[in-house]
């Protein structure tokens, strides 16, 4: 007879999750599949509140979905320390404890080496690296509060392939920042896995390769669009929602709940050679 206790191994009742970046993408992907997983909250984070990418809207699809969680939102813009202490502040009067923190909102910067502004490399570390840094440093309490032996609470920091190996977009498209910031990501994940730990706070990062949306299409369009970019891959496709709802599941349910310190690549296997089609390489 088998010993694994398989019913709930990915389930996420009563759990609830704060989500950086949630209002579209990849966020997005991660709301949906903690409510569908059985999350009893999930509160997203970004800037915009309104329009067809905003916040609201993003809150609206998800408490029309037919399940017994919600969705509500905070507006901050994380890259600002004050509005991130803003935010723990928030949630420390309208929430005894959090489970799952998802830091995933980040910003990225292309182009010339030579011609990259100052202001370009400050806004992508402050958000990708600095930000999430402050997020963890604060709400490591309202964390720790959730977490316990054998299920800890969890953090997934959102890194990238980019921070993982250098890809080769061409001396026009570099994202030297972004993938540096993305690597720094990476190892904050490895540091705060020690860090906390002893405290019942597990923390891994994901690092995806290329999925469709607005941070990533400008970019995909200029290596010739994502049939090329699927066709570059080692499987043959780009990311799709169910890849990060996989993911993002396996690390914050009971499934995941030894894992602590990894960083897991959901690429393809672009992370290994990259994704840009042979007939453009240009390193
Ligand atoms: N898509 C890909 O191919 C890909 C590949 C590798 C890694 N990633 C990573 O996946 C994560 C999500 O990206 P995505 O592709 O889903 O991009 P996206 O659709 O553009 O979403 C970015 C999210 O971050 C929020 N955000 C941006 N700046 C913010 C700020 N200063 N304060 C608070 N929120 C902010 C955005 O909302 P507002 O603009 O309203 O603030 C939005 O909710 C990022 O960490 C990205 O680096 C994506």
């Amino acid at each position: 007879m088998s010993e694994i206790q398989f019913s709930g191994l990915f389930d996420l009742t009563d759990k609830v999750a704060v989500i950086t970046g949630g209002s579209r993408g990849l966020g997005l992907y991660t709301a949906t599949a903690f409510l569908h997983a059985g999350a009893r909250k999930v509160i997203l984070v970004s800037r915009k509140a309104e329009g067809p990418q905003g916040l609201n809207q993003a809150v609206q699809k998800l408490n029309a979905l037919p399940l017994h969680g919600e969705a509500i939102s905070i507006a901050a813009d994380l890259s600002k320390p004050s509005e991130v202490e803003r935010v723990v502040e928030h949630l420390k009067k309208t929430e005894e404890k959090i489970d799952i923190l998802i830091a995933n909102a980040a910003a990225t910067w292309g182009g010339r080496f030579d011609e990259t502004p100052d202001w370009a490399v400050a806004k992508v570390l402050d958000l990708n690296v600095r930000s999430v840094f402050n997020l963890v440093r604060l709400m490591a309490p309202l964390l720790e509060k959730a977490g316990k032996i054998g299920d800890p609470s969890r953090i997934v920091i959102t890194g990238a392939g980019a921070g993982l190996m250098v890809p080769p977009f061409g001396p026009e498209n570099r994202v030297i920042s972004y993938g540096v910031s993305k690597a720094a990501a990476h190892h904050l994940a490895r540091y705060l896995a020690v860090e906390l730990g002893p405290r019942n706070i597990a923390t891994n990062a994901i690092a995806p390769g290329f999925f469709p949306s607005k941070l990533a299409n400008g970019l995909v369009d200029i290596l010739g669009g994502f049939d090329a970019m699927a066709k570059a891959n080692l499987l043959g496709r780009y990311g799709r929602p169910e890849d990060i709802a996989g993911v993002m599941l396996f690390l914050c349910s009971r499934a995941g709940s030894w894992v602590n310190g990894v960083v897991l690549e959901v690429t393809g296997g672009s992370h290994l050679v990259g994704d840009r089609p042979p007939s453009k390489s240009k390193l």
